[in-house]
């Protein structure tokens, strides 16, 4: 049979994104961003992501067609994320792959967008082990997944969190230190030249006791608030450098030792972080350091591949059809809510 050339999109929050794999190696790919159009509302809006994506589709596979060096009539599959997401935002890019496997008159396969994260580190590192502990951070997830081979073993979710996911942490505490958004990379540059010991925040769920993998950083981000407000009304100068250090410090330091309670509970040998804030420098300097001394593999693929894109939908779609699974067929439904 022919080698398969699997079209991936991406449509499940801000960004849409169109990637093409081909026997686990990335050909190319097209991404374009709504994000700056939600900036001001301090959050994604569904309505606008989703005209965003309708208006995007279309170019944005003919960038990523470009890149990979394929015509259209070289895709031998199509792939697309049917969830969880924005439902509006899905729809976008679940009707755009039937259309293109409607016209292509090749098969279609759903594929849940946490996979997609996990599937990502494969176009960078090669094949994931049988199994492994998966720590996902971004804007809209915080979560410790188990996955297995992506196409037979279903995803479990060892936790997740209460309230705020890490990335959402990092913005509201950069608008409140008056670092702007994305407050990711703000954060970062500030504590560069901060001492992360100089405050002691809340560290939550950590007592023996508290549920092992289950996150929460409103706390943290409450805590932050009331120090700058406490000195703020001292007429005191509030040391953003420190602050911003010494949250930082406070987030990595949950979601490091959380994650790796779970790979040895779990009796793994291998950790793979992504999403947006796996590019915070700390989170991996301490899980480095921290895996080395467990004797546990560390892996983290490169920034643009931890934030959402079309590549990842179809690093999964190529292991399905490489790993005989049934298509999903045209008639497949956006399923948001997945879990
Ligand atoms: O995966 P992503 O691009 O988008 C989704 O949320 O789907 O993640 C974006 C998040 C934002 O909250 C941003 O502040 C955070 O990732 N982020 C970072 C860094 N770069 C981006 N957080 C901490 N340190 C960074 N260097
Ligand atoms: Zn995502």
């Amino acid at each position: 049979p022919a080698v398969p050339v699997v079209l991936g999109v991406e449509s499940s929050c801000d960004e849409t994104g169109f990637g093409i794999v081909s026997e686990g190696m990335l050909l190319g790919q097209g991404l374009a961003s709504s994000a700056a159009q939600h900036a001001e509302f301090g959050g994604v809006v569904p309505e606008i992501a989703a005209r965003a994506h309708l208006e995007a589709a279309v170019p944005t596979l003919r960038i990523a067609l470009a890149d990979a060096g394929v015509e259209a009539g070289d895709i031998t599959h199509v792939a697309a994320t049917s969830g969880p997401g924005l439902a509006t935002a899905v729809h976008v890019g679940l009707a755009a792959a039937k259309s293109v496997a409607w016209a292509l008159d090749v098969p279609l396969y759903g594929v849940h967008h946490l996979a997609g994260h996990a599937a990502a580190d494969t176009l960078e590192h090669g094949p994931l082990p049988e199994r492994s502990i998966v720590l996902i951070v971004s804007g809209g997830h915080t979560s410790i997944l188990a996955v297995g081979d992506l196409v037979r073993d279903p995803i479990e979710h060892l936790g997740d969190t209460l309230d705020d996911a890490a990335g959402e942490a990092f913005d509201k505490v950069s608008r409140l230190l008056g670092l702007g958004y994305p407050g990711g990379p703000a954060i970062s540059r500030a504590a560069v030249d901060g001492d992360p010991g100089a405050f002691t925040f809340p560290r939550a769920l950590l007592r023996p006791g508290d549920a092992p993998f289950t996150f929460s950083f409103s706390g943290l981000k409450t805590a932050v608030a009331r120090t700058v407000e406490k000195l703020e009304r001292a007429g005191d100068p509030v040391p953003v450098a420190d602050i911003a250090a010494s949250f930082e410090q406070a987030v990595v330091d949950v979601l490091v030792t959380k994650a790796l309670r779970a790979v040895r509970e779990q009796d793994l040998d291998t950790l793979v972080i992504v999403g947006g804030v796996a590019a915070n420098a700390r989170l991996r300097a301490v899980a480095q350091e921290r895996c080395d001394a467990a004797g546990i593999a560390l892996r983290i693929p490169p920034p643009r591949l931890c934030t959402d894109n079309g590549a990842m939908i179809a690093a999964v779609g190529d292991l399905l059809v490489r790993g005989g699974a049934d298509p999903s067929g045209l008639r497949i439904a956006a399923d948001p809510s997945a879990v």
